[in-house]
């Protein structure tokens, strides 16, 4: 929908957001109205360098053309007949996504925290039905973060949250250990512990990559102790690090994985992968959806993983998040850059706040996110250039000074 075909202004649109949303978001003063590649456009079609992609989901870039067209054509043929029937673009999707990342068997959600309901219930129930009725306890990291549904939530460690505090008490049954301490995670599980769970990079807790010794250390963990290893990729998954899977950069694979955001080109599409045994704990009846597997959504999925393949956009991620993240090193204020790929974090010293840095990007037309009182975070489409970011480190600049 465009402005000009409305008869309304941009602030009677704001107007209407404040009368009849619940509004938990801090919003830009930005109307997004188009958006193409790296771009966004408000109602006068002045573009706005996109480095945040509606955070790490537009991964083939803006309104990509073959996925745009693959919404088209289904949407045309048929846009939702629940789970009954077989749907062509499920079937291709399931195939994919799996052959591509090692993984067995797929179950389709709608969302990251979906999926990780999803994990969580599997690793769950195949632990109880493996070891008994107690056996369902999962170790977290402190400062991960999985999702803002009872499970997901309560198996982010960060009590004391915005997105905990309120809500009464979390569900039982997780425990929570610093990140990147192995020793720490094997303190934390007891005889009742099914799983431990992590993101490879811990995205909202401040981009914090794990580092090799502690990831390849909970895989070895985990198998010599009978419990399975939960990657949560849902802000690190489909070519974002690197790697299609971030867990593919450590040389492992997780007994259950789940992603959402970068699957489905910006439509809503959520996943677990498990091993065919750890599969078998979800049967006829355990589990459902009425929208996960949609077949407009899974028809996007499929042409996004397919762009995201046949233009190496991992490879492109590695490169350029390479160089992205030495260019910004050359910036003032900044206490530390950490990234993966395009997943690249900030840290500027206590003076500046990273709030005011995204305002005084958004002010110069360049989108990006701040996470914690001095971090900002990058996640742009992996079709990003060098001169993009040279063009983004320039706004970054300019706003630092302005700052100062
Ligand atoms: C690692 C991780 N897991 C889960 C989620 C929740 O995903 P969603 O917002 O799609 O529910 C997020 C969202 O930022 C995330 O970064």
């Amino acid at each position: 929908m465009r402005l000009k075909d409305t008869n309304l202004t941009k602030q009677d649109i704001k107007d209407k957001v404040n009368k009849y949303m619940i509004e938990t978001y801090e919003r830009f003063d930005f109307l997004a109205e188009t958006a193409k590649d790296m771009y966004i456009y408000d109602e006068n079609q002045t573009p706005y360098l996109d480095f945040y992609a509606g955070i790490a989901v537009n991964n083939a870039g803006n309104c990509n053309e073959k996925v745009v067209e693959a919404i088209k054509e289904q949407a045309s043929d048929i846009i939702h007949t629940f789970n009954y029937p077989y749907t062509i673009p499920q079937a291709l999707l399931a195939e994919k996504v799996c052959t591509e990342i090692g993984m067995d068997k797929i179950f389709f959600q709608n969302s990251g925290t979906e999926a990780n309901e999803a994990m969580i219930k599997m690793a769950r129930k195949y632990g109880i039905e493996k070891f008994g009725p107690n056996h369902y306890h999962i170790v977290t990291a402190k400062m991960g973060f999985h999702g803002r549904t009872f499970g997901a939530m309560s198996a982010t460690g960060q009590p004391g949250n915005g997105c905990q505090v309120g809500f009464g008490p979390m569900t039982y049954g997780f425990s929570y250990a610093p990140y990147n301490d192995l020793q720490a995670f094997k303190d934390a599980c007891t005889e009742n512990t099914v799983a431990i769970m992590v993101e490879p990079v811990q995205g909202e807790g401040g981009v914090h990559p794990a580092t090799k010794e502690f990831l390849v250390g909970l895989r070895e963990f985990c198998d010599e102790n009978d419990m399975l290893l939960l990657i949560d990729e849902v802000q690190t998954g489909w070519g974002r690090t690197g790697k299609l899977m971030s867990y593919m950069n450590y040389g492992i694979k997780p007994d259950i994985v789940s992603m959402a955001k970068g699957l489905g080109g910006g439509m809503p599409i959520g996943a677990i992968c498990a091993t065919a045994e750890v599969a078998k704990a979800f049967t006829a009846g355990s589990h459902g959806t009425t929208f996960g597997g949609h077949p407009v959504s899974c028809a996007a999925a499929y042409a996004e993983v397919n762009e995201i393949i046949d233009r190496k956009l991992p490879e492109n991620a590695k490169v350029v998040g390479d160089y992205f993240a030495e260019q910004l090193e050359t910036l003032p204020y900044v206490k530390e850059v950490r990234h993966q790929g395009l997943l690249v974090g900030v840290e500027f010293e206590d003076s500046i706040s990273g709030v005011d840095v995204k305002h005084g990007c958004l002010d110069r037309k360049l989108l990006i996110t701040a996470i914690g009182a001095h971090i900002i975070r990058m996640i742009p489409p992996l079709i990003v250039s060098k001169e993009d970011c040279d063009k983004a480190v320039a706004i970054l600049k300019d706003t630092l000074e302005s700052l100062s």
